[in-house]
């Protein structure tokens, strides 16, 4: 019998690990321009607060950057920029790992492994894939497709239990504990945990200002339609008077939002800055009309974010500090893919001589 099996019959977890197993958050963000409060609030404000509690894997994940194509030298500007968002936003690369996903080469490998057993049903079925792939699919990549496989194999190489994310990314979440449920049933063993998605505060899912149906996006062709986290006060200022509204004043009842996507949309994001839940906003500005609203959202916007794009562009003009925290990150990554790619091998019996 295998050495390694443990007393149910099902191979054990190899030991040091089980402690690993408790509580290990990974999560990612594409350096594709644009960081706006959509990531903020939906991902990496959340992350800030997790990192006290869990071991925390953030990753700037630059191979799903290139599933569309990219300029290389935007590729690397907005790699590094994402890089600064997240220490500027009060991620602590002391405590977390930070790096880029390209300088892990398990992530790659995983990828491969774990395609092996997705059936394309699985993946015909994600709507990312659909929305991006637009009218010509047979014209879509390879990698486009298979950004889902990636995703999971971002998490189970790291054996992550939870997956700190805005809404946009839940099918692809559960397409990751499928994956995984696959790998264990298919080798009988409960070798990668089922990651949990963390779904958390007030804006999952913050939409445009310019329509109120549509995501806040990076790349959305209007800029109008987004704040980014390195917008000066000016431009916020300007981009919220000029955000899509209805004639309507602000309800007192939260439950008159319904049906007026553009006003839930900025009462929204007024109560993910503030803190406070959109019927508390509805109470404090029940009846009044936009143009006041709009003043004290953007003084509000920007005495939240300003500070953080200030100390991102800070951060960005001194790329030797940031590549430094990319490196360590990456050294630091590295140790728990390679132990976890080789006992994966050994799992699916790939010879290691
Ligand atoms: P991406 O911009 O696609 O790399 O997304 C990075 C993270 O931000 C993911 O966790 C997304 O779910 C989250 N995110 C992106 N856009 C939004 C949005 N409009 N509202 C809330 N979260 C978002
Ligand atoms: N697909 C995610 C997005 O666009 C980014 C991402 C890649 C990710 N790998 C991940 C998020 C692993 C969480 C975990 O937002």
């Amino acid at each position: 019998m295998d050495k390694a099996l443990g007393d149910d019959g099902h191979r054990a977890v190899p030991p040091g690990e089980r402690s690993e197993l408790m509580k290990r958050i990974f999560s990612g963000v594409q350096p594709t321009g644009n960081l706006h409060l959509g990531n903020y609030l939906g991902a990496i404000r959340n992350w800030v607060q997790l990192q006290s509690d869990y071991e925390c894997i953030f990753c700037i994940v630059d191979l799903h950057a290139i599933t569309l194509p990219q300029d290389p030298d935007e590729l690397r500007r907005h790699t590094r920029e994402v890089t600064a968002a997240y220490v500027a936003a009060g991620i602590d690369p002391e405590r977390c790992i930070i790096f880029n996903q390209s300088t892990v080469a398990g992530h790659s490998q995983l990828s491969w492994l774990l395609g092996c057993l997705t059936p394309l049903g699985w993946l015909n079925r994600m709507t990312q894939f659909k929305e991006k792939a637009g009218k010509h699919r047979e014209n879509a990549g390879l990698g486009l497709y298979a950004y889902p496989v990636l995703m999971a194999a971002d998490i189970l190489l790291y054996k992550a239990t939870h997956v700190p994310v805005g809404e946009d990314q839940k099918q692809h979440l559960e397409l990751a504990r499928d994956i995984a449920g696959a790998f264990n049933r298919r080798y009988d063993l409960a070798y990668f945990p089922l990651p949990e998605p963390q779904i958390l505060g007030a804006a999952t899912r913050v939409m445009s200002l310019r329509d109120g149906t549509s995501k806040m996006s990076k790349s959305d062709p209007s800029d109008y339609s987004r704040i980014n986290m390195t917008d000066d006060a000016d431009t916020v200022a300007l981009k919220i008077r000029r955000a899509k509204t209805d004639p309507e004043p602000i309800p007192e009842d939260v439950e008159a939002l319904e049906g007026r996507p553009e006003a839930a949309n900025l009462v929204g994001i007024y109560g993910a800055l503030a803190n406070l839940s959109r019927a508390e906003v509805c109470r404090q500005y029940g009846g009044k009309g936009f143009a006041d609203f709009k003043k004290d959202l953007s003084d509000l916007a920007v005495s939240v974010m300003g500070p953080i794009g200030a100390e991102m562009q800070r951060l960005v003009s001194e790329p030797g500090y940031v590549d430094d925290i990319l490196r360590r990150g990456a050294e630091r990554a590295n140790e728990i893919a390679e132990r976890h790619i080789k006992e994966v091998h050994d799992i699916i019996g790939l010879l290691r001589p």
